[in-house]
């Protein structure tokens, strides 16, 4: 009986998954999407074109490698059938793509909600939401009037939506914004479930038999650990649970069912959207950080707030998780600078402490101490370790020392073979 490996984002999204991720995939039988919806997004390049994905796990572009889209994931079937289309259109079969019948259906009412509960925020208590309706979504879900992979393919559609569209309208009507016409989103959606109703099925048994049957499993993350529902810095969160629970309800596999926890970071640190980030560098060097690393988000284009690596964050990711290998990307881009930081534990109140906590009182207390290291060096394309030099192994090794995880992938290159493997 096999296990699941897992490939989870350690800070506030971005640290690069996608690429162990593509790595991990081709040597995988099963690739599942447990959490998210299309908030998350990875770009994959394949003989010289790039794909952007947000929805479609990455196991669907290796013929043969089933890619499972989860009950814990929030489709929009526009997006997901715009994915599949590009790859259909590119000579690719999708035939290998699962959903799962339990998935929650992000409705246009969803993104509207998620426009308008954000155009109402303060200045200060914008979430910066993606505006993809992934929160409205997930309060449905919880409030138990969602719409399920299976009522959209099922007869309980209609029924549904127009329940829903009378609810939501009223918090519309009330708040001066433009309401929902159930009838329009019920004609939108009939072709979609006709396009999808041949991959909805029960993936939790299905992953159960794959296990069985020792099948190579790879569960990649969405988001990360510091943009947690429960774990990250609430309420500057997404809406679900994209640290390691969120496996285990997403998909249906037990604990016992967990191999490899894989935790990617950067070598330094970034964050989209508002909220508390203690190693911001909101100065020239933070400029300097995105534009090297070319810090622009995949799915909203927005810049990156950057800074150094916090590893009292990464420890507390490291906890939740239960990780057992580290991925660093970028290690090439910090070397670039002539020298850069490390935090190795916060001042709070005068004591040293290296025990983080999301509690907004402490994150506007807390200063960061840190460690200095020499950069200027050059790794372009390393993939392997013995090739790279000292100072940058010097990095890697005190970042193994303070976390007592092994890093068993470092990104050497934006390339997707730009990699050296442990
Ligand atoms: P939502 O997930 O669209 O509700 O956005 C909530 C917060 O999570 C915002 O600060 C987003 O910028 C952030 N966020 C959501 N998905 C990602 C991601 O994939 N990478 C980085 N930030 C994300």
């Amino acid at each position: 009986m096999s296990k699941i490996n897992i490939v989870l984002g350690t800070f506030f999204g971005d640290e690069g998954k996608g690429k162990i991720i593509d790595y991990l995939a081709t040597k995988s039988d099963v690739t599942v999407r447990c959490s998210g919806g299309n908030n998350a997004g990875h770009t994959i390049q394949v003989n010289g074109k790039k794909y952007a994905f947000h929805l479609a796990p990455s196991g669907i572009l290796t013929p043969g490698t089933l890619a499972v889209i989860g009950n814990g994931v929030v489709v929009d079937p526009r997006v997901l059938i715009e994915e599949l289309e590009v790859l259909r259109g590119d000579g690719y079969s999708i035939e290998n793509l699962r959903i799962s019948d339990k998935a929650n259906v992000i409705m246009p009412y969803h993104i509207e909600m998620d426009k308008m509960l954000e155009a109402q925020r303060a200045p200060g208590d914008k979430i910066g939401t993606t505006a993809r309706g992934i929160g409205p979504c997930y309060c449905d879900k919880y409030e138990r009037c969602a719409i399920r992979m299976e009522d959209l393919i099922g007869d309980t559609f209609e029924e549904k939506v127009r329940k829903n569209v009378k609810n939501k309208n009223i918090i519309f009507k009330a708040n001066g914004w433009q309401e929902s016409d159930a009838e329009a989103i019920i004609e939108e959606y009939k072709p979609l479930a006709e396009y999808l109703k041949s991959y909805v099925c029960d993936t939790i048994n299905l992953l159960h038999d794959c296990l069985e049957k020792d099948m190579s499993m790879l569960c990649e993350g969405a988001q990360a650990t510091l943009l947690d529902i429960d774990f990250g810095s609430y309420p500057f969160v997404t809406s679900s649970s994209p640290s390691v629970g969120g496996v285990c309800t997403g998909t249906g596999l037990s604990a016992h069912d967990i191999g490899e926890v894989y935790g990617v970071l950067k070598a330094y640190s970034s964050r989209v959207g508002e909220g508390p980030y203690i190693t911001e560098q909101n100065n020239e060097i933070g400029d300097t950080i995105r534009e090297l690393g070319h810090e622009y988000g995949a799915t909203t284009k927005r810049p990156r707030r950057c800074g150094w690596l916090d590893l009292v964050a990464l420890n507390y990711a490291v906890k939740v998780n239960g990780i057992t290998g580290l991925a660093i990307n970028h290690l090439d881009t910090i070397g670039k600078l002539p020298t850069f930081k490390l935090c190795v534990a916060y001042e709070d109140n005068g004591v040293r402490t290296t025990n983080y906590s999301t509690n907004a009182a402490f994150q506007e207390r807390c200063k960061p101490i840190y460690e200095e290291f020499e950069g200027n060096f050059e790794i372009g394309g390393a993939t392997r370790f013995e090739e790279l030099p000292e100072k940058a192994k010097i990095y890697l090794k005190r970042i193994e020392e303070l976390t007592g995880v092994p890093v068993k992938f470092i990104g050497t290159g934006a390339g997707r073979e730009e990699l050296i493997v442990r």
